[in-house]
């Protein structure tokens, strides 16, 4: 251990990991050994310079009566509402000059104090033995205790130790740490996220005892031919290891080879065993299982598995990175309860804590190391560090950090060396260290295409069709590479609305064996609760660069409310099909890699115009994993109503409660339809009758000027004309350096959000009202011939719209329907798809029912907002004292804002409640794409300009 007495600053922007450290090991928790959490209030002076104050904080004596107190673990820019600076978001580019190791003057420095007593009963300082660990500071800290500096570390997500045995005493203890916003390892760090200083995660005293255990590597394989495991506990201080339910008693060091159940992330069979020596005690939880490249495909336990991933950032909208316990435990909940059965914990190994997680709940993990270099793609990767040997030893020792802490996770199967850090001679040395160390797990890393260095061919945001390419093994590249599995380590970018495309990309990952799953960018939205604007994103807090809301893309929104991409994945990813087969069957597969279905029940219900007339449960055998059967369903119950439409939805339900679900709990679910509906119509008897200002016809009545809509029966509809604006998600913006045609943008460039209404003829025939318009934008050739046709019987009215495009429409629209305004509308009634919304193609999780809503609860709060909560396959709906009938089903939209609103708001305070219910019944809806980092959507997915008629029926039901 080295120790240092000057106060220079030299460290700060020294390319070492640090100095004073203990070498990395293993995270556990004792069983008996001391520990005393040092989480809680300390004390707070930021300075706005590494070097603004001398050293003397750390001494004894010092008065720090009238610095500020934060809460540690967090960030001090989240505390303190702006009195300690604010957060920063950039996506890749440095938010300081690139000149490395070199970081800025200006670098927010948070000197942490606190002052702490052994607990009573601890043992005598004399004996030595205590260590301090810290689990996480960004970017860069130096800690004294009683006044010695013991040393200084950077590497933000990974755990630090220090003996310090020899500086305790019983009582006042001062442990004093400066924390550095910047450093070298701000270079090490560009991840996709806020720049966010502080001491994050946890900070302890160990008590060590004598002849404690120090370093162990528990490995667990395991046989699938014999069912045997085989564990060996290599341990720095020997002793012996026990696990009860198997009869296993050896010492460290030595093999037994046992029946046991296997770990997978579907049966994540864990046995308690302990780790004995001759001064402490340490529970395991040991997972047996073999992860293998075999056949060029990722196997474990024999199989070749597919993930159902997301990518994890730590993230709590209001402690940033700092997480507690239950928000760790309502993501892997909410992943397993969404049929996720993988996470990628990008950039950086989680906290601890959530690995125990994956482990107990069953998710297959890689873990990836604290390295983004990101910023230097702007000078072409000159200087990376990865690339420049001074910085290996950093490298390296982030590799090691990682690798030790996280070893004994049967969850981890893969290791990462890190994200979007270029190439070089480092990244190989992390890889072949990581290769050396731990031979039973893969190592990828998404940038090393030709696979020099890792295990699994790895990619990110490819378009199906490449996937497909790759799927077949037509992709090409290196002899290395073509014989290795694929995966795309990020897909669906799951930015504001959407991502679409998710069904589409399934069906291609199952059709090819060398496509191993994909991860979803990303679990959560990094939103900043703020008091005035709802969630903060980037530039929110003045930053001088920004990269804007490109950090909210999650499936989840900040406050982890699961957004429609959620809930459209787990469909897709779906561990059972249930699809429509011949003659009233059903066909049952099972998608699992390891578990039969005998944790699962399944029923059926018979709806008729969407409602449940009966259920029962339906006998389906335990199918093994990747077996098919076709079950028969029960007879039709023969008296439904004629016209009605009718229909079988199956569903899996757990069968019991498990430790992720209740009994219950909707696994996968498959609707078969039987009878289709018959289609509205109304004939047409009644006269159109002129009046000086309203023209009549049934129960509507029109300005006789303009043959707009006034009134059906006694509701009031306002502004009722063709639409075809959508406020633009950010998948139609997409991301400014996309080359490809994005749609959101030739959509403002040609004018489809200024539409202009030309009125041609209003013609009042004997049995009809006609309205004839041209609706096109100024300044281009392009519009849309648009017909309004009213008719009625005398108490309905049907609107038949028809639309010829005329002059030369290359880009399709964002939305083809009518809109119009309800002064009085808040309960809502619909049979067609839902509960929640649904785009082309993001429409898998639509189940067509009989749903109810309010217009509050119609809207999906994204957190820029943007075109949202469209209801897909609408048979009819119910609102505001109106019935609607479409003939074919329709889109189904209701908001209390304009969608010209909906577009200008930037956060969700922007919007404000009118006097109007904007209602949009859409006979067509542009695909989502994800191309705010992706593909934009599939061409089958576009709503091209193109001939189109389409009606409803209305029926005032006041
Ligand atoms: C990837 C990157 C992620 C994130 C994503 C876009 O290139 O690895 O960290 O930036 O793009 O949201």
């Amino acid at each position: 251990m080295s120790f240092r007495t000057t106060t220079d600053i030299g460290y700060v922007e020294d390319v070492s990991p640090g100095a004073g450290a203990l070498p990395p090991r293993a995270w556990y928790a004792s069983s008996d050994a001391r520990s005393l959490s040092l989480n809680g209030r300390w004390r707070l002076r930021v300075s706005a310079t590494a070097d603004a104050e001398d050293d003397s904080f750390a001494e004894e004596g010092y008065d720090a009566g009238d610095w500020a107190e934060v809460t540690v673990p967090g960030h001090w820019v989240l505390q303190g509402e702006g009195a300690f600076g604010s957060p920063v978001y950039t996506n890749h580019l440095y938010p300081f000059p690139v000149d490395p190791p070199r970081v800025p003057t200006e670098n927010p420095t948070g000197d942490h104090l606190r002052v702490f007593d052994l607990p009573q009963g601890w043992p005598d300082v004399s004996e030595g033995g205590f260590v301090l660990r810290f689990d996480g500071v960004e970017s860069c800290a130096r800690v004294w205790l009683n006044g010695t500096d013991i040393g200084e570390f950077k590497g933000s997500r990974l755990a630090h130790e220090f003996a310090v045995g020899h500086l305790l005493r019983p009582s006042g203890n001062i442990l004093a740490v400066r924390v550095h916003q910047w450093s070298a390892g701000s270079y090490l760090e560009d991840q996709d996220q806020w720049w966010l200083p502080g001491i994050f995660r946890d900070v302890t005293l160990l008590h060590r005892p004598a002849g404690s255990v120090l370093d162990f590597f528990v490995h667990a394989s395991y046989d699938h031919v014999s069912a045997e495991g085989t564990l060996r506990v290599d341990s720095d201080v020997d002793g012996r290891v026990t696990v009860p339910a198997l009869g296993v008693d050896v010492p460290t060091g030595e093999a037994v080879t046992v029946p046991v159940q296997p770990w997978t992330a579907e049966t994540p069979t864990l046995y308690d065993g302990e780790l004995v020596t001759e001064g402490e005690r340490v529970a395991l939880r040991i997972g047996f299982r073999t992860v293998e490249l075999a056949d060029g495909l990722i196997k474990v336990n024999g199989r070749p598995i597919l993930f159902k991933g997301v990518n994890r950032h730590e993230w709590h909208p209001e402690t940033g990175r700092a997480l507690d316990p239950e928000t760790m435990r309502e993501d892997v909940l909410l992943m397993k309860r969404h049929n996720i059965n993988a996470v990628r914990t990008s950039h950086y190994p989680p906290h601890p804590a959530f690995l125990d997680l994956c482990d107990e709940y069953g998710l297959w993990v890689i873990d990836e190391c604290d390295l983004e270099t990101h910023g230097f793609v702007e000078q072409d990767w000159r200087d990376n560090p990865v690339d420049d040997d001074r910085w290996t030893p950093a490298l390296l020792d982030r590799a090691a950090r990682m690798v030790e802490r996280d070893k004994n996770h049967p969850s981890v199967v893969i290791w990462s060396l890190g994200n979007e850090a270029g190439t070089g001679r480092g990244l190989t040395a992390m890889a072949d260290w990581i290769h050396g160390r731990d031979t039973t797990r893969l190592v990828h890393y998404e940038g090393d295409l030709n696979c020099r260095d890792t295990d699994v061919y790895s990619r990110m945001y490819a378009f199906h069709e490449e996937v497909e390419r790759i799927g077949r093994g037509l992709d090409g590249g290196t002899l290395r590479r073509r014989q290795l599995p694929f995966i795309l380590c990020e897909y669906a970018h799951a930015m504001g609305n959407g991502p679409g495309g998710l069904a589409d990309y399934q069906r291609i990952f199952e059709a090819h064996d060398r496509l191993q799953g994909a991860f979803v960018w990303e679990w959560i939205d990094h939103g900043i609760k703020h008091p005035e604007l709802g969630y903060a994103y980037g530039g929110d807090f003045g930053e001088e660069l920004h990269d804007g809301n490109f950090v909210c893309d999650g499936l989840v929104l900040p406050d982890r409310t699961p957004s429609p991409g959620l809930v459209e994945f787990k469909k897709v990813i779906e561990p059972v099909a249930l699809t429509a087969s011949e003659d009233g069957t059903v066909r049952v597969t099972n998608k699992q890699d390891f578990a039969d279905l005998s944790a699962l029940a399944f029923t059926w219900a018979f709806q008729v115009d969407g409602e449940t007339v009966a259920s029962g449960d339906l006998t389906v055998p335990a199918l093994t994993a990747g077996e098919s059967a076709d079950v028969k369903l029960p007879q039709p119950p023969a008296d439904a109503p004629a016209g009605a439409e009718t229909g079988w939805t199956v569903r899996a339900l757990l069968a019991e409660d498990t430790a992720w679900g209740s009994e219950g709990h909707v696994v996968a679910w498959g609707q078969v339809p039987v009878s289709a509906r018959t289609l509205p119509s109304v004939t047409a008897t009644a006269v159109p009758v002129v009046g000086e200002r309203l023209i009549t016809l049934g129960p509507a009545s029109f300005d006789a000027r303009t043959g707009e809509l006034r009134s059906i029966g006694p509701v009031e509809v306002t502004g009722l004309r063709l639409d075809v604006w959508r406020a633009t998600t950010d998948n139609d913006d997409g991301a400014p350096w996309q080359s490809d045609v994005r749609h959101g943008v030739l959509w403002r460039k040609l004018g489809l959000h200024r539409m202009r209404h030309r009125l041609d003829a209003v013609e009042v025939g004997p049995d009809a009202l006609t309205v004839r318009t041209r609706v096109a934008p100024a300044a281009w050739e392009q519009g849309l011939a648009t017909v309004y046709r009213w008719s009625s019987d005398g108490d309905r009215v049907q609107l038949t719209v028809s639309v010829t495009p005329e002059g030369d429409w290359t880009v399709p629209l964002p939305r083809l329907g009518v809109r119009f305004g309800l002064s009085e509308a808040d309960r809502l009634t619909w049979f067609g798809g839902g509960p929640g919304e649904a785009y082309p193609d993001s429409r898998a999780a639509s189940t067509v029912g009989r749903w109810q809503s309010t217009v509050d609860g119609m809207q999906t709060p994204y957190v820029r907002p943007q075109e949202n909560g469209a209801r897909a396959d609408v048979r009819w709906a119910e609102l505001g004292g109106l019935r609607v009938e479409g003939d074919p089903e329709f889109w189904f939209t209701a908001r209390r804002w304009t969608s010209e609103q909906l577009d200008a708001a930037r956060h969700r305070s922007d919007l404000v409640p009118g006097g109007t219910v904007w209602v949009n019944l859409d006979h067509g809806q542009h695909g989502l794409g994800s191309q705010s980092c992706g593909p934009g959507p599939l061409p089958q997915y576009f709503l091209n300009a193109a001939p189109a008629e389409f009606s409803f029926v209305f029926t005032a039901t006041g």
